[in-house]
Order: C-alpha cells, then structure tokens, then sequence
C-alpha cells in the first residue's frame, strides 16, 4: 500500500504517520526528516538545502525528486510506504508517478489532513522535538512527563528553527501557492483524495484516517 499524507504545516502528518505506520508495519518517508537528518550531519545535501529550510521554502525538486527516488526505488520489494511532506509540487509528483510505474506500484490513497491557520501557528509555536530519537511533543496540546526532556531517550528537547513565527506564515504561504494545487493534480487522475478534518484530538483524527484506509 502506498499512502501520501498531505496537508498544511503542522497539521499533524508527522505525528498521525508515525500511528500508522505502527499500525501498518509500512515504512514512512517523510522528506522533513531526511532533510533535518542530513543538516545535522553537515553531509553536502544538509548545506544546500539549510537555507531553504530556515527561509520557509521548499528545496528544489531536482534535489527532492533524487533524495526521494533512492528510498522508493529501494522498496521494490517491501510492503509499500507512508509519504510524509511528499510530493509538494507538480514536478514531484509527476516525477512520483515516474518511479512507482517502475516499481509497478500505485498511490493508493490520498489523505488530506485540514487544520485552520490559528490551529496551525499555536501548533507550531508548542511543538517540541526530540534531536536524539526523533519523538515530537507539543507544550500545549501533547507534553512530555517531564518539561523540555524527551519521555522515550531522557534527551533534552529542542524547537525547531523554522517553528519561528515569520518563518511559520513563509510556510503556510508556501503550502498555499505552490503545495495545495497538487492536489488538483491528484483529483484530475484516478487517485483517491480523502479529506480528513485535522482539528481534533490526535487519536480522533487517526480513527479517521484508518477508516479511509480501510483498515
Ligand atoms: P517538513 O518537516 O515536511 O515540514 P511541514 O510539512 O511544514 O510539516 P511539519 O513537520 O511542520 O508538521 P506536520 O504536519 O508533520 O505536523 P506534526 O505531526 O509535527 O518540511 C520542513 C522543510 O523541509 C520544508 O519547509 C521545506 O523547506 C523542506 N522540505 C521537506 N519536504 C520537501 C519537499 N518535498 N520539497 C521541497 N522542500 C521540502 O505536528 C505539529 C505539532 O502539532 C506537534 O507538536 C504535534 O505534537 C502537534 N499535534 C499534532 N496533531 C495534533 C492534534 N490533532 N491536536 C493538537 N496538536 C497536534
């Protein structure tokens, strides 16, 4: 099975992938990850696209569609995937389409999580996150036992750079002009877009999703 999440900043696709995933036993990409991975590694990838991170833009594709094509040509074999913040604009969806005809492959699912803009900035305003194990928080809405350490590996959390206020609304106008019509995309072929209303408890919300899976 090979599910997109899709869905504004902060509208909780890295937090509802990981449930599923766990559900599922399918293997999550998320692109925000592998990016935060190879900045803190300094690798040459981390370098280029630091600055588009911190900005509130996205990496260009050319860079996104090579990062993404070696895990999902590597998963020739495997059950199928969550895509996390994949793809974000036509180019990468097309490209997408491109490497699953390879693997002879389709896109199950679309799952559309939609959360109001306010939703979103305190969202992210609260999110804190793990640079160890890579668990995430919210000070408001999902908190750890102890304040500002991390319940699973004892580390200290951290806020992400571009969790910044300006930052945040770069983002979202992002999502806006360049992201949300690739859902056009999708809704003019044969894929299945769901839309799931992402305003409400996590556990809500994740309900929701495995009955549009299905599961
Ligand atoms: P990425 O990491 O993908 O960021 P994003 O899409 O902006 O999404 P977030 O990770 O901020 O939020 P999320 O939807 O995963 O929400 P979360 O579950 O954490 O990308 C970062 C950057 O990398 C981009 O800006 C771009 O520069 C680059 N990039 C990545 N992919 C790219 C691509 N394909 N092309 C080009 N550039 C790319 O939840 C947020 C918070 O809310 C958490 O604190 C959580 O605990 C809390 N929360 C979650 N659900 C709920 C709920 N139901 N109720 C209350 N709180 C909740």
């Amino acid at each position: 099975m090979i599910v997109i999440l899709f869905g504004p900043p902060g509208a909780g696709k890295g937090t509802q992938g990981e449930l599923l995933a766990q559900a599922t036993g399918l293997r999550k990409l998320s692109t925000g990850d592998l990016l935060r991975e190879a900045v803190r590694d300094g690798t040459p990838l981390g370098q280029q696209a630091r600055r588009f991170m911190d900005a509130g833009e996205l990496v260009p594709d050319p860079v996104m569609v090579g990062l993404v094509k070696e895990s999902v040509l590597g998963d020739r074999a495997a059950r199928g995937f969550i895509l996390d913040g994949f793809p974000r604009t036509r180019t990468q969806a097309q490209a997408l389409d491109s490497m699953l005809t390879e693997i002879g492959k389709p896109i199950d699912n679309v799952l559309v999580l939609d959360v109001l803009d306010d939703s979103i900035v305190q969202r992210l305003s609260g999110r804190r996150s793990c640079p160890q194990c890579g668990a995430v928080y919210n000070e408001y809405f999902d908190p750890p036992a102890v304040p500002g350490t991390c319940d699973r590996c004892g580390h200290a959390l951290v806020q992400r750079p571009d969790d910044e206020a300006a930052t945040v609304k770069r983002r979202l106008d992002v999502y806006r002009q360049q992201t949300e019509p690739v859902l056009g995309y999708y809704r003019e072929g044969k894929t299945p877009v769901h839309a799931i209303a992402g305003d409400r408890p996590i556990e809500a919300v994740q309900d929701s999703l495995r009955k549009a899976l299905g599961l």
